[in-house]
């Protein structure tokens, strides 16, 4: 990479991120530049027609290379927003998705219309922590406790925790197993790709990791123990659960939520995209 005007800099990447098959590329390079140098949108925009800091060349370089091999951009930058926060991610967690915030809503809605002012909360499959961390931080006199299989996306969850000073309980193990007593409101984004459709992901997808996509054969792997583990720690009165799901299983998922909460008041939210994308289970 020469020593060029930023302007042109932000040309030549583009083109060898579009012949890496990558749509965005010209966003894809402008966040690749800033982050390499350090700017804001402000800045590299001010510095479009200067030359571009023979410093950090090497920098930016080395992370064109990573994203034309279709790493995701956001395990590169290390960073990706959600719900209003800068969270760190790492290829050890999935990277949190715009849709997933709608349970981080879910919940708060839950929690205001029932007046309920100390929720006990439980994030299960915590990955990176983003919905816990965001729970924490909206509702500072909840008590949110987070679980995850994995030490090393636990690793990350902690790093979130401290950098965005929420206060967490995080636990590593499977499912709802470390956790005691009931909750007010637990949710999960549980992976839940079917197998036969992890062979086709694109190719961003598949670098995350399948501990945190792969569903099994019919994608209920682990929201079968998941909704029986609910069962057993979600309070039988004035309490709620929330689950991604992917629309292909929806209809299952609804089968097995109405054979597991009989009680309950069960239904299926879309997403913005108008697809379905959440199992709500309430108690009244
Ligand atoms: C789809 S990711 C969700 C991450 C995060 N909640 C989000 O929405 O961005 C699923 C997470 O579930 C974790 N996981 C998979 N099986 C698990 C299990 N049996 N018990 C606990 N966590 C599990 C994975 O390690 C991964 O972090």
């Amino acid at each position: 990479m020469t020593n060029e005007l930023v302007s042109g800099l932000i040309r030549s990447i583009t083109l060898r991120l579009t012949d890496a098959g990558i749509e965005d590329a010209s966003i894809d390079a402008r966040i690749l530049l800033r982050s390499a140098f350090g700017w804001t949108a402000a800045e590299q925009l001010g510095n479009l027609l200067g030359s571009a800091p023979a410093e950090h060349l090497e920098r930016l370089e080395k992370m064109v290379v990573r994203r034309a091999t279709r790493e995701p951009l956001q395990y590169i930058t290390g960073s990706i927003e959600f719900f209003r926060h800068q969270f760190s991610v790492n290829e050890s967690v999935l990277i949190p998705r715009p849709e997933t915030e709608q349970l981080v809503v879910q919940t708060m809605a839950f929690v205001l219309e029932r007046k309920i002012e100390s929720p006990r909360i439980a994030d299960i499959c915590t990955g990176s922590g983003a919905i816990a961390v965001s729970l924490a931080l909206e509702m500072p006199a909840a008590e949110v406790h987070a679980t995850d299989i994995s030490a090393d996306a636990l690793t990350v969850a902690q790093q979130n925790t401290y950098d965005l000073n929420a206060e967490l309980h995080m636990y590593e193990g499977d499912l709802l197993e470390p956790l005691s007593g009931q909750f007010d409101v637990i949710v999960s984004n549980p992976p839940y790709i079917i197998a036969d459709a992890m062979h086709s992901l694109q190719p961003e997808v598949a670098r995350e990791p399948s501990l945190a996509l792969d569903g099994g054969n019919d994608g209920l792997n682990v929201i079968r123990p998941l909704l029986t583990g609910i069962a057993e720690k979600l309070k039988p009165t004035n309490s709620a659960a929330y689950i991604e799901i992917d629309p292909p299983i929806k209809d299952a998922v609804m089968k097995l939520a109405l054979e597991t909460f009989p009680h309950a008041g069960i239904s299926l939210l879309t997403d913005l995209a108008g697809l379905t994308r959440c199992v709500s289970i309430e108690h009244a």
